[in-house]
């Protein structure tokens, strides 16, 4: 069969990554999808940069929205970030064009979500994001695909690594707020502007789309209560310790009587709980269902090599369906039918 081709926008910490793993899985993808997976476009800021990847035989675009309209591009993949901007043009000019999409982008699903997935739903194509929420965990298949007829009372987590590696560190080793920060920086694991992952938002982004999965309702991140850990200092951590705990920042979600009660905050678990024995970067979602009870998801929630698997994973499974296919719902359930979000009083 003839190669999956796709385009590629956004050659940063998780761009390249993808590029770099596509080269070097040729081989395993090809013998899994039945067809190999070729980048034939892509896109930065600055084409002069070294990127450490070969780009040599890759069409070029400045412009991220030609990228994606280009004929003859099967697949568009959005890594460039932002919840408007050249990302959000660019997804709905491929969309439009009858393309799949594959995205990394919560800030952008929170925010336009749901326009973006009635416009996949109505032209017959996939939008992909799995590496959206908690990085490499499989966590938008779960519960998009695995918990079909469940119906979801709970679903929490910690859902950012930067945060969960910047509290780690600061209890493990004594290091002070900032140094921590300045290292998740350079390890490729914070956003672009940090302040979103320290002060709450980007967990508020991955939680919205998850309540979403979850209870079928309109994404709504502005319903989220939220506070994030720029305050929390080394005495806070020293005196969670002594009484038998440790600060961790959870994104929590659950039906109540009067709606939907979405909150994230630092907030105290017991040092003999799961939750509290995720360390690092690792993530770890936790979905509690009528039919299955609890489970709990946890693995490496951000890095260039554990998102772009994530983002591989997207790109084989379009590269795997057969032409004609009728894809499922975007977020798990049609997106014209999600009902309005209903905060709890
Ligand atoms: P980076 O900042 O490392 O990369 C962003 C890329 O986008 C750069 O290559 C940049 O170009 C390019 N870009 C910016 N503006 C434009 C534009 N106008 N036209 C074309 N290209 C543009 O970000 P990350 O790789 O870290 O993140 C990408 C996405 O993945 C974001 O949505 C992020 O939230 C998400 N994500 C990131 C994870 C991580 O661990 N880093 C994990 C999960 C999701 P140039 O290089 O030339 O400046
Ligand atoms: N900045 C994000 C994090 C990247 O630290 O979790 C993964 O979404």
């Amino acid at each position: 069969a003839e190669a999956l081709r796709i385009g590629i926008a956004g050659l940063g910490t998780v761009g390249a990554s993808v590029v770099r793993m596509l080269a070097a899985k040729q081989a395993e993808l090809t013998r899994q999808c039945g067809r190999g997976i070729v980048p034939v476009a892509v896109s930065a800021r600055d084409r002069g940069k070294d990127r450490g990847v070969d780009l040599s035989q890759a069409q070029w675009f400045d412009d991220p929205v030609a990228l994606a309209r280009a004929p003859g591009i099967e697949v568009f993949v959005e890594l460039i970030g932002g919840e408007d901007g050249p990302a959000l043009a660019a997804v709905r000019a491929a969309l439009e064009a009858g393309r799949h999409v594959v995205t990394a982008n919560k800030a952008l699903l929170s925010r336009h979500g749901v326009e973006l997935a009635t416009i996949a739903e109505e032209k017959g194509v996939l939008l992909n994001y799995e590496a959206a929420v908690a990085g490499g965990i499989p966590v938008i298949k779960t519960m998009r695909e695995a918990l079909a007829g469940n119906r979801v009372n709970r679903v929490f987590g910690i859902l950012n690594g930067t945060a969960n590696y910047i509290l780690t560190r600061m209890e493990a080793e004594g290091i002070d707020f900032e140094t921590c920060l300045a290292e998740a920086q350079r390890l490729g694991y914070a956003e672009a502007d940090p302040t979103f992952d320290i002060e709450g938002h980007d967990t508020a982004h991955k939680l919205s789309i998850l309540t979403s999965l979850a209870f079928g309702c309109r994404i709504s991140a502005r319903d989220i209560y939220m506070e994030g850990i720029s305050n929390i200092t080394q005495a806070d951590i020293r005196a969670a310790s002594e009484l038998g705990y440790r600060i961790k920042l959870l994104g929590v979600a659950q039906k109540t009587e009067s709606g939907i009660e979405q909150r994230v905050h630092p907030t105290m678990v017991p040092v003999s709980s799961v939750i509290a024995q995720v360390h690092g970067v690792t993530n770890a979602v936790a979905i509690e269902t009528d039919m299955l009870g609890e489970l709990l998801l946890s693995g490496p929630g951000a890095g260039g090599d554990a998102t772009a698997s994530a983002v591989i994973g997207d790109i084989a499974d379009i590269a795997k369906s057969r032409p004609g296919f009728q894809h499922g719902p975007v977020f798990g359930w049609p997106a014209r039918a999600l009902t309005p979000y209903q905060r709890a009083r």
